[in-house]
C-alpha cells in the first residue's frame, strides 16, 4: 500500500516542499507515518513522524529541506508496529543511501540471517534492502550495480526508489507488483506510486514495468532489466487535470466524489461505441465469463451478474479476486475474464489475472486509472472516467462501473444506442436523487450514530446494494453493517433484530417490491427501525429515503446514493474521517 515520491532535479530546490506536496496526493494510500530524505550537500537530511500528514506538517519545516534529491513516503505498515524507527525512509548504517518501499519482502528473514554484524534498528522487511546495498557498495559495486545485485535477491513486492549521498545525481527506482509511475519535466525527473503527484509537474510519463530498473538524472533516464540490458521506453502522455484531486469547497474528498456523480455518470456514457461493442462481442463468443473484482468493485460486479442477466439473459460467474487461487476453476482459452477496479492496481485482482493469463484466457478489464496496472495487462481495457476518487470509500466509480456494465449489456442485446439515450437520464436524476437525500441522510445519521449494528436487506439488483451499502457504512463509521439477500435474513440473521435494530430496506418499485416488503414487515415484527430506499413509500417504514422513479433495471444507481449520502453522514456525526478509515488505504496493493 503506502504511497512513494521521488524526484532528482538539475537545480536545488526546495525539496522538503515538492516531496510534501507530492505525499499529499498520496496521502489516500497509506496514512500511518510519513518521512523525507533530501541529500544536502554530501549527506542525507533525513525527517520522520508517526500519524498523518498534518503530524508530519506539524513537527517538521519541510521548507527547510532543500537539495537537488530526495524521496519521501507514506507508511501503512505490514511489518512492524507504526512507530518512528519503522517509518521509511531507511538508511543505511553508514549514512549513504536511503531508500523508501511500497510492498512486502517475503525473504527478508533469511536475508537478514546472511547479514551478520549488521544492526537492525526496524522490525520492517525494508530494511533488510537497504543493509545489503550497503554490503555491495562495500564490496565494490557501483550505486547501480549494488542495486540490481539486491533486486536479484529479495522476493516479494516492492516499488523501490534509492539515493546515495556519494551519487547525488542519481535516483533508481525498481518495481515488481507494486505500482510505480515515472514523470519527465523540464530539467526534472520525478517517480511516484501514481500519476497525482507528477501531474503537478508534468504530463508526460513512463510506465515502468514489474522487473525493470530505472536510473533518473535530472535530464535523462534509461531503465534496464533485471540482468542489466537496456529497455527501450515510450513517454506517454496524461490527461487528467489538477483541479480534480483537490476537495474544493466540500469538507471530504468522500462528499465531493459523492456529489460529482451527476457529472461522473455523465462521462461514463463518452466511452467509444467500438470499445463497450467488442466487449459484447467478446462475451458472447466467450466459452465462459467470469467478473472478478475486490470490495466495492466486486459489488458492481455482482449488479452486472444481474442486470446482463436480466437485460441480455446473458449468465456471467462472479468471483473475489482473493479467493480465485482457491478454486479449480475451468477456464480455459476461449473463456473470457473481465476485471473491475477503480486503481487498477489491486494486489488480489492482479495475482489472479497473471494466473488467468497463463491459463491462456482472455482478461478484459474496466478501470478508473488510465495506465494502471490491470489496464495494461488486459488484452482490452475501458476506462470509466470518473475522476480521481482519493476518498478511501469508493463511491463515483461504483456507479460508474454499472453504467459501464449495463452499456455491455445493451450492446448484447443491440440496443446500446437506445440504453445510451435512456441513461443519459441518469445524470439529472442522481442529481435529484443527491438533492431529495443530503439532509435527510444528515438527520438519519443523528438518529443512527449510537445503534451497534445496522442490517441491510435487498432481493435480485437490489442485494449488491445492499451489501454496498453496508460496506460503505462499516469503512468509514465503524458501525457494525451486514448487507445480506432480504430472504437469506431468516436463515439465521433475523435473530439479532431486536428493538430498535435498524433494518435499511433497498426496496425500490420493482418486480421483487412485495416480497422485500414482506421482509421489512418481518423485521419490524420483531421491533425493527424499518428505513427504505424507495420511490415507493409504505407506512410499515420508519423513515423513507426516497429516489426518484425511474426505468426499474437502473435503480441501482439511484439507490446506492443515498446509501452512500448515509454512511458519509454517520462517519461525520460519529467524529470519523471519512477520507481516511483506519487500518485501510485507498489502494490496496498487498495480498
Ligand atoms: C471500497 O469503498 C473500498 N475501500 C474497497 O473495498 C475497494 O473497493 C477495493 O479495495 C477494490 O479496489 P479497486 O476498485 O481499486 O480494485
Ligand atoms: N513492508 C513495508 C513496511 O512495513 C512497506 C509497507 C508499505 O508499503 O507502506 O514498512
Amino acid at each position: 500500500m503506502c504511497g512513494i515520491v521521488g524526484f532528482v532535479s538539475e537545480k536545488e530546490e526546495n525539496a522538503g516542499k515538492i516531496l510534501f506536496d507530492g505525499l499529499r496526493k498520496l496521502e489516500y494510500r497509506g496514512y500511518d507515518s510519513a518521512g523525507i530524505a533530501v541529500i544536502s550537500g554530501d549527506s542525507i537530511n533525513l525527517e520522520k513522524e508517526i500519524g498523518t500528514l498534518d503530524d508530519f506538517e506539524a513537527a517538521v519545516d519541510v521548507d527547510e529541506l532543500n537539495g537537488k534529491i530526495g524521496i519521501s513516503h507514506t507508511r501503512w505498515a505490514t511489518h512492524g508496529g507504526v512507530t518512528k524507527l519503522n517509518a521509511h525512509p531507511h538508511v543505511s548504517q553508514d549514512g549513504n543511501i536511503a531508500i523508501v518501499h511500497n510492498g512486502i519482502i517475503e525473504n527478508y528473514q533469511e536475508l537478514k540471517n546472511d547479514l551478520k554484524g549488521v544492526k537492525f534498528i526496524s522490525e520492517t522487511d525494508t530494511e533488510v534492502i537497504v543493509a545489503l546495498m550497503q554490503k555491495e557498495i562495500d564490496g565494490g559495486n557501483d550505486f547501480f550495480e549494488a542495486f540490481k545485485k539486491v533486486l536479484n535477491k529479495i522476493e516479494g513486492s516492492y516499488a523501490i526508489l534509492a539515493i546515495n549521498a556519494r551519487q547525488p545525481g542519481v535516483m533508481l527506482a525498481a518495481k515488481n507488483e507494486s505500482p510505480l509511475i515515472l514523470g519527465k519535466a523540464l530539467g526534472k525527473m520525478f517517480a511516484a506510486s501514481d500519476s497525482m503527484p507528477l501531474l503537478m509537474h508534468t504530463s508526460e510519463v513512463i510506465y515502468l514495468e514489474d522487473g525493470e530498473i530505472a536510473k533518473l538524472m535530472a535530464k535523462s533516464f534509461e531503465v534496464f532489466d533485471l540482468k542489466g540490458n537496456k529497455i527501450a521506453k515510450t513517454i506517454s502522455k496524461i490527461e487528467t487535470h489538477i483541479e480534480s484531486s483537490e476537495k474544493g469547497m466540500y469538507a471530504h474528498f468522500m462528499l465531493k466524489e459523492i456529489m460529482e456523480q451527476p457529472n461522473s455518470l455523465k462521462r461514463s456514457l463518452q466511452q467509444p461505441y467500438g470499445d463497450v461493442e467488442e466487449f459484447a462481442k467478446a462475451i458472447s463468443q466467450a466459452r465462459g465469463v467470469m467478473l472478478i473484482a475486490c470490495g466495492t468493485a466486486l459489488h458492481a460486479a455482482i449488479a452486472g451478474q444481474y442486470l446482463l442477466d436480466r437485460i441480455a439473459q446473458k449468465h456471467v460467474n462472479v468471483i473475489n479476486a482473493s479467493e480465485f487461487s482457491y478454486l479449480q476453476t475451468s477456464l480455459q482459452k476461449n473463456s473470457l475474464v473481465i476485471a473491475i477496479s477503480q486503481s487498477g492496481e489491486t494486489a488480489d485482482v492482479i495475482n489472479a489475472l497473471k494466473k488467468i493469463k497463463q491459463k491462456g484466457a482472455k482478461v478484459y478489464s474496466i478501470v478508473n486509472v488510465e495506465g494502471s496496472s490491470i489496464a495494461r495487462m488486459s488484452d482490452k481495457t475501458i476506462g470509466i472516467k470518473a475522476g480521481p476518487e482519493i476518498g478511501v470509500a469508493s463511491t463515483k466509480a461504483f456507479t460508474s462501473q454499472l453504467s459501464i456494465l449495463y452499456q455491455i449489456a445493451f450492446a448484447l442485446i443491440g440496443k446500446l444506442e437506445e440504453g445510451r439515450k435512456e441513461m443519459d437520464k441518469l445524470s439529472g436524476l442522481a442529481r435529484l436523487c443527491l438533492d431529495m437525500n443530503l439532509d435527510k441522510t444528515k438527520a438519519l445519521a443523528e438518529k443512527l450514530a449510537n445503534k451497534r449494528d445496522i442490517y441491510f436487506i435487498g432481493r435480485g439488483i437490489n442485494y449488491p446494494i445492499a451489501l454496498e451499502g453496508a460496506l460503505k457504512t462499516k469503512e468509514i463509521s465503524y458501525l457494525h453493517a451486514e448487507g445480506m439477500a432480504a430472504g437469506e435474513l431468516k436463515h439465521g440473521t433475523l435473530a439479532l433484530v431486536e428493538k430498535g435494530t435498524p433494518v435499511i430496506a433497498i426496496n425500490p418499485n420493482d418486480f421483487v417490491h412485495a416480497e422485500t416488503l414482506s421482509n421489512a414487515i418481518e423485521t419490524k415484527a420483531r421491533g425493527a427501525f424499518v428505513i427504505a430506499i424507495s420511490d415507493k413509500n409504505n407506512p410499515v417504514y420508519d423513515e423513507l429515503l426516497s429516489i426518484p422513479g425511474a426505468s426499474e433495471e437502473f435503480y441501482p444507481i439511484l439507490g446506492i446514493i443515498p446509501l452512500q449520502l448515509l454512511a458519509y453522514q454517520l462517519a461525520v456525526v460519529r467524529g470519523k474521517n471519512p477520507d481516511k478509515p483506519r487500518n485501510l488505504a485507498k489502494s490496496v496493493t498487498v495480498k
